[in-house]
């Protein structure tokens, strides 16, 4: 065997790590100032024993870790990690293969290959779409958004790649207010420009509405036009109408990208699959592993029904690659970086080790548990149900007995964090100071809902 100790050692810091996490606090122990005072070491002309550098490491930053890969952990939407994809991306940094294409690693560019296929089947999208693994779902809208650019302005004799924006027709984006912030961010990334947003109102549902937006198509109908869908509402985990708006969408030319960072994973789920009712009808789809599949982080998944323009956005080569068999997948012509992380290996082990039932029963176990905890803390004296959840995403927040709620519930928020047992976040809805509970973590246990019941209980008295 190999002499490595600072391997051995990383992996018991690593095993010490989950046997304690059920008692950690979730939430971070370390103030800044003692987070720096660990850390910020004088650089060293002469180097240190790797093995000394890994236990000063994960003792310096053992306080200043947010207890997210808990089964406990209800805030933003994270996701844990799968033992086999946690250990797949462990073999990944010590194979160290670069991802950018297959000559540099073969068995990195099967592997992505056969992820990406196995991925499209359990979304239930096109068998012939193309996709990249990318490091989040912000980098997979700027990836279905460059082939989104390509293919409007190439339909209106634009080369992009080769002309630039500068003289550009114009290209808009057709969403609503409910679009997730990385959406504005690919938007301004591209060039298409923020001021290019026209926000739609919302129908009765929460989706958007289907009336306005035909109304926006027909105003300017040979407008470049991207239509952006959500696929899982941040907050209420709600579903656009695919199935009315892509075919409508369509018959204006417009190319339609789908927001589905954690809610396309909705569709493994014989119980949830028609939310998701014509959402394979879009041009393009964003979406994480790191999220719902619980895939370490960082990877996100762009999928393109429309493989030449995705290709045609991204591919580069250089005098120096080395061609690969003609069949063979150069990650390069459909990912925005050049070297990169062989993200697939963990994807892959991922649904190895779930298989499509598995990532079902978690897709399902999620949604059950954001349903007992909405549904517990709207039974309590003092707390309501601010939104129903469609998925794993649902709403509440606290009734304060001098009518000031929105203080109130952050708070109580504040108050469930110290007491260490769950972690919650805030956010603002319509108007009101609320509390969003986010379940997305295959180590959620009925054990877990119930003591987080339990200790919201006792905090309202
Ligand atoms: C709906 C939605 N879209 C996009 C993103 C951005 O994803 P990432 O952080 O993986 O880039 C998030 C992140 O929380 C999200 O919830």
């Amino acid at each position: 065997m190999a002499d490595l100790p600072a391997l051995e050692r990383a992996y018991r810091h690593a095993l010490q790590f989950f046997d304690t996490l059920d008692e950690r606090p979730v939430a971070v122990t370390a103030s800044l100032e003692s987070l720096r005072a660990a850390l910020d070491k004088p650089l060293r002309d002469a180097g240190l024993p790797a093995e000394q550098v890994i236990d000063d490491l994960a003792r310096d930053a053992e306080a200043g870790l947010l207890g997210s890969t808990t089964g406990r952990f209800f805030g933003w939407v994270i996701g844990g990690t799968l033992p086999a994809s946690l250990a797949a991306d462990w073999l990944a940094s010590a194979w160290d293969q670069n991802g950018a294409t297959y000559a540099v690693s073969p068995a990195a560019s099967v592997v992505e290959e056969v992820a990406g296929r196995w991925l499209k089947d359990i979304l239930h999208l096109p068998p012939e779409a193309s996709f990249a693994f990318v490091t989040g779902c912000q980098m997979a809208h700027v990836t279905g958004l460059a082939a989104a650019r390509h293919q409007l302005l190439a339909d209106r004799n634009w080369d992009v790649t080769r002309e630039g924006l500068a003289g550009a027709p114009r290209i808009r984006v057709l969403t609503s207010a409910l679009r997730h912030e990385s959406l504005n961010r690919a938007v301004s990334l591209l060039g298409i420009g923020l001021d290019n947003i026209l926000h739609l109102p919302l129908d009765d549902a929460g989706g958007l509405s289907v009336d306005a937006l035909e109304r926006a198509l027909a105003s300017d109908p040979d407008a470049a036009t991207i239509v952006c869908l959500q696929a899982g509402d941040l907050n209420t985990g709600r579903f656009d109408a695919f199935a009315r708006i892509c075919p409508l969408a369509r018959g204006y030319g417009a190319w339609t990208h789908v927001d589905g960072a954690f809610g396309l994973w909705a569709a493994a789920s014989d119980r949830y699959r028609d939310l998701l009712r014509g959402v394979e009808q879009a041009d393009s789809w964003a979406t994480d592993a790191h999220k719902w599949l619980n895939v370490p982080f960082d990877s996100g998944v762009a999928v393109v029904a429309r493989p030449e323009a995705h290709r045609a956005s991204l591919t580069t080569r250089a005098g120096y690659f080395v061609d690969a068999p003609e069949s063979a997948r150069d990650q390069i012509d459909w990912n925005p970086e050049w070297s990169r992380r062989s993200r697939g290996f963990a994807v892959y082990a991922a649904l190895r080790e779930l298989g499509r039932d598995g990532v079902a029963a978690m897709v399902e176990n999620c949604c059950d548990y954001t349903r007992q905890l909405v549904d517990g803390i709207d039974a309590m004296d003092g707390a309501e149900k601010v939104a129903e959840p469609v998925i794993n995403q649902g709403l509440v927040r606290f009734l304060a007995t001098d009518g000031d709620h929105d203080t109130w519930t952050e708070t109580v928020i504040e108050r469930i964090r110290e007491e260490g047992t769950a972690w919650f976040g805030g956010t603002d809805w319509n108007g009101m100071r609320v509390m969003r509970i986010s379940v997305c973590n295959h180590r959620t246990t009925q054990s877990d809902v119930d003591r987080t019941l339990a200790v919201i209980r006792t905090i309202m008295g």
